[in-house]
């Protein structure tokens, strides 16, 4: 109130004074808005952008770090085949104020040329040109996690890295100039380091440790159930080891890189396919750089596009363009291949849910078949704990994830919560209110993977609302679901029988008194047919 008075009075008749008061002039020129018209640094964006990839408080900016460090380290460790064992460590610079995050991998290191563009460059990586399963795809994670640590503290990031025991180890600080998204590398030395190879990276940032349901401590937890075959070791800050043993050896198989799927492509994407592809006609085109397209279903697109098979791809125009993608939509063409995605699979998953819900009394798991949303194939696993000793007044815990990456943000703009709320629990045994997940003793796991999962935000914390993954995912839980239904229902009538069973042979002593009374039945007779009775009781209840 004070204020807008304030602001009224200062006003001059027609406001000028007012305006010229917050600094803006009207008037401006082309020529004049040309002098302030300049491109955006990656880095530049990002930097006042940092909520967008996961650094807008303290106690998420640990975590995000935390998880782009060790979901790189997980990534390198299987494309290399190695299994992978990752120490993660945080050291306590300044309590609830800065802290030093040390990510160490036993995989197969980085080449000298390519360690100050990973870590002091945005939008560089391996992961993005391939389709591909993996965590990361963007480019953009590490170099970030580091960007911010040296905004908020001024330290370089920290980097140790050895490709081979014939190799010795080099340690490197890089840092990012923001203004050109390009990296400084302030030193370079070669180390003495214990290990054969593998990669180490420290950062030093502002942040909170905090341990509950968003933390670092709950996603290296959630990371070993959805990789059963890695082995995990955390240093908290406050003294605290954990370990994560791996219950498998096996490494998961490594999945096949793929090309688009025709069905999946935009118009942009076919025209720059087009001017970049090394095919000299249409028709091979179609076929060496699309998945599940053969000579028959090139021949089948050409004609329906009214196009020549042995047309120049680069003279393709955007018209003709146009009409190859109505005629692609036209023709019947298989779904992508599954090898190219890698489930965890019941069986594992099984086995992870007890090593690490060890609480529960009863679990369940489903692995669906591959399917496909936009060209992409993708794959949806569930898993469940019940009952135990888990709360049973409490909302179900969900734990999601992607491509074996645990979500712990944004739940609500999740497509997984979303499923799991449209499903019917009631249906399962289970009290649920309204619009809200089920009650009871109960953990659910969900995993979307797929070669390019659709994420809601570039800090990957939510899954995109797609028809075809709503769909799976409802398909995958009510397969559980309905397996815990018999579980809950066999339960159920066991606790009646024992109740009822309870009742009778609370009457049996009375029973043998009686037939004592009326047959004269002498004492031990007496007994003998109380204990016969109790036997046929129990018999009846092991059949029944
Ligand atoms: N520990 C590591 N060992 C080996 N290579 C690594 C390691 N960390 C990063 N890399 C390489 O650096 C690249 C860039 O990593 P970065 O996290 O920035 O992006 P990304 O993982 O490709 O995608 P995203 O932004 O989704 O995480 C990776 O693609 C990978 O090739
Ligand atoms: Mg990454």
């Amino acid at each position: 109130m004070a204020r807008s008075a304030r602001s009224k009075r200062s006003a001059g008749k027609d406001g000028r004074s007012n305006r010229a008061a917050i600094g803006t002039r009207r008037g401006a020129s082309a020529e004049s808005l040309a002098k302030k018209q300049r491109e955006i640094s990656i880095s530049e964006f990002f930097t006042k952008n940092r909520h967008l990839l996961g650094f807008d408080n303290r106690r998420k900016a640990l975590l995000t770090a935390v998880k782009e460090a060790v979901d790189n380290s997980l990534d390198a460790c299987e494309e290399a085949g190695v299994p992978a064992d990752v120490t993660v460590e945080i050291q306590a610079v300044k309590k609830d104020e800065r802290y030093r995050v040390i990510v160490e991998d036993n995989g197969p290191g980085i080449v000298r040329t390519q360690v100050p563009r990973i870590f002091g460059q945005l939008l560089y990586g391996s992961k993005f040109h391939t389709l591909k399963q993996a965590r990361g795809q963007q480019g953009i994670g590490i170099s970030a996690a580091g960007m911010y640590g040296q905004l908020t503290t001024g330290k370089p990031v920290v980097i140790t890295s050895r490709t081979s025991p014939r190799r010795p180890a080099l340690r490197y600080q890089v840092a990012i100039n923001t203004a050109k998204n390009r990296p400084e590398v302030s030193r370079e030395e070669e180390v003495d380091w214990p290990a054969k190879h593998g990669t180490r990276v420290e950062i030093e940032l502002e942040a909170r440790y905090q341990r509950g349901r968003q933390s670092v401590d709950e996603y290296l937890k959630q990371t070993s159930i959805a990789n059963p075959h890695v082995d995990i070791r955390f240093l908290a800050p406050d003294g605290r080891e954990e370990h994560h043993t791996r219950v498998t050896k096996e490494l998961p198989d490594e999945p096949l890189e793929i090309r688009p799927h025709p069905y999946g492509v935009e118009l942009g994407l076919l025209i720059k396919m087009l001017k970049e592809t090394k095919a000299r006609a249409l028709g091979s085109f179609l076929k060496q750089d699309f998945s599940r397209v053969g000579a028959k279903v090139a021949q089948d697109i050409c004609e329906k596009a009214g196009l020549d098979y042995k047309s120049r791809p680069t003279r393709i125009a955007r018209t003709e363009a146009d009409r190859l993608i109505q005629a692609i939509r036209e023709v019947k063409i298989m779904a992508p291949p599954a090898n190219c995605i890698v489930p965890i699979g019941e069986d594992l998953l099984l086995k992870s849910l007890r090593s690490d819900i060890p609480e529960a009394a009863f679990y369940t798991a489903c692995t669906r078949s591959p399917a496909v949303y936009r060209g992409n194939p993708f794959q949806v696993e569930a898993g469940l704990a019940y009952g135990g000793a888990l709360p049973a007044d409490d909302l179900a815990r969900v734990f999601r994830f992607a491509n074996r990456v645990p979500l712990l943000y944004q739940p609500g703009a999740c497509l997984i919560t979303r499923s799991l709320i449209q499903t019917d629990w009631k249906n399962y045994g289970l009290a649920q209110a309204r619009g809200a997940l089920p009650t009871g003793p109960l953990v659910v796991m969900v995993h979307v993977a797929s070669v390019w999962v659709p994420f809601t935000s570039e800090s990957k914390e939510a899954i995109a609302d797609y028809t075809e993954i709503f769909k799976e995912i409802r398909l995958a839980i009510q397969e559980c679901g309905r397996r815990l239904r018999i579980f809950v229902n066999r339960r159920r009538r066991e606790a009646d029988a024992e109740k009822k069973r309870s009742y009778i042979e609370q009457y049996i002593p009375h029973i043998g008194d009686a037939l004592q009374e009326i047959l004269g039945l002498s004492d031990r007779v007496r007994s003998q047919t109380v204990t016969n009775l109790k036997v046929i009781l129990e018999k009846s209840r092991k059949m029944g």
